[in-house]
């Protein structure tokens, strides 16, 4: 079986590897997509290694965290030839860049009718996470000031359109080019991180999703309303500012979606299917050429999820 292996916090190929096999309660899927996304990079540099340990997820194969397939063996609501978008378990999870994988069906659900394997697997992690991030975090609702910092990635092109379904009035800031793009996704602002400093802008937010990881507490306080909420989505990285949330009322929120989640990713289908949430898809590449992928990763301007085609389907 083909995969990516890490060696000396270098990414190689191996068409040697043995193919999983799947425990009474996993499902067994042949995995036709992947996406690269940016904790394939902080794993390839080996930045988990002791957690994955610790959770027992330390595979050969360490990157990919979404994708779409087929079932070659299914279990409970799954059957053999079902079409699947599933998010692994970002720990313990057996990861996505190789031909066949095992995972829980509780992380996977059937693909929207309406997509191909390239489309459903830039979806499940950035529709996923931005909908927890809105619905469970940010409480977001009718009429509430959203804004989305880093707004036209894998997560970003996914919160605009949420936070439309929700009702939200939402500002976005991503870099140039992308105004026409990110107002049709649902944004009534948008700003260019390279001319607008965010302790310029004259509004306050109710809630502030920093998709940058490039904000801190502080700094987005500035612009935050009395009870706001700013949701960072590397949390890890300001464990230090959480003790601020007891000296005032805005809030910092911790988030935190490690897995997929059948419920979630069948309503996630559903909106694409009755064309309500657009699917992203800034480039493929085939799965030999997945330096390339991982270079384009490294590039600014990316609209939605680099997707790798690892097989066919046959
Ligand atoms: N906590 C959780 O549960 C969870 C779950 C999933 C993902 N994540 C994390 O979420 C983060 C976002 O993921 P993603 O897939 O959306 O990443 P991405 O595709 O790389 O998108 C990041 C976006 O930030 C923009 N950006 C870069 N510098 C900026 C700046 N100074 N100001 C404003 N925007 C800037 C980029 O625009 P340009 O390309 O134009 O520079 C890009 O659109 C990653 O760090 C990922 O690890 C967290």
């Amino acid at each position: 079986m083909k995969g990516l292996v890490i060696e000396n916090k270098r990414l190689c190929f191996n068409d040697d590897l043995e193919r999983p096999k799947p425990k009474t309660n996993e499902v067994l899927v042949k995995v036709i997509c992947a996406s690269v996304n940016p904790t394939d990079i902080d794993n390839v540099a080996g930045k988990y290694d002791l957690w994955l340990k610790l959770s027992g997820g330390y595979h050969k194969v360490r990157t990919g965290l979404e994708f779409s397939g087929v079932v070659v063996q299914g279990v409970g609501r799954f059957e053999e030839g079902d079409k699947v978008f599933g998010y692994v378990d970002l720990m313990k999870g057996q990861k996505t860049h190789q031909e066949y994988l095992c995972i829980n069906p509780d992380c996977i659900a059937l693909m929207p009718k309406n997509s191909d394997f390239e489309q459903a697997a830039a979806l499940p992690l950035g529709s996923l996470t931005s909908l927890v991030a809105l619905t469970e975090v940010g409480e977001v609702k009718q009429g509430t000031e959203l804004l989305v910092n880093g707004a036209s990635g894998g997560l970003g092109v996914y919160s605009l359109q949420l936070a439309k379904i929700l009702g939200a009035h939402t500002a976005a800031i991503a870099g140039p080019g992308q105004e026409s793009f990110l107002t049709g996704l649902g944004a009534k602002t948008v700003y260019n991180y390279k001319e607008t400093k965010l302790e310029s802008l004259s509004q306050t937010f109710d809630v502030i999703l920093d998709l940058s990881n490039k904000r801190s507490f502080k700094e987005v306080k500035l612009i935050l309303s009395a009870h706001g909420r700013f949701i960072p989505l590397e949390p890890n990285k300001h464990i230090l500012s959480f003790f601020m949330n007891f000296l005032s009322s805005q809030k910092m929120k911790f988030l935190m979606v490690d897995k997929g989640n059948n419920e979630k990713l069948s309503q996630i289908a559903k909106w694409v299917e009755e064309s309500k949430l657009k699917v992203f898809v800034d480039s493929v590449f085939s799965f030999a050429d997945y330096e390339k992928a991982f270079l384009r990763m490294d590039e600014q301007g990316k609209r939605g999820r680099v997707v790798l085609k690892i097989a066919e389907d046959d």
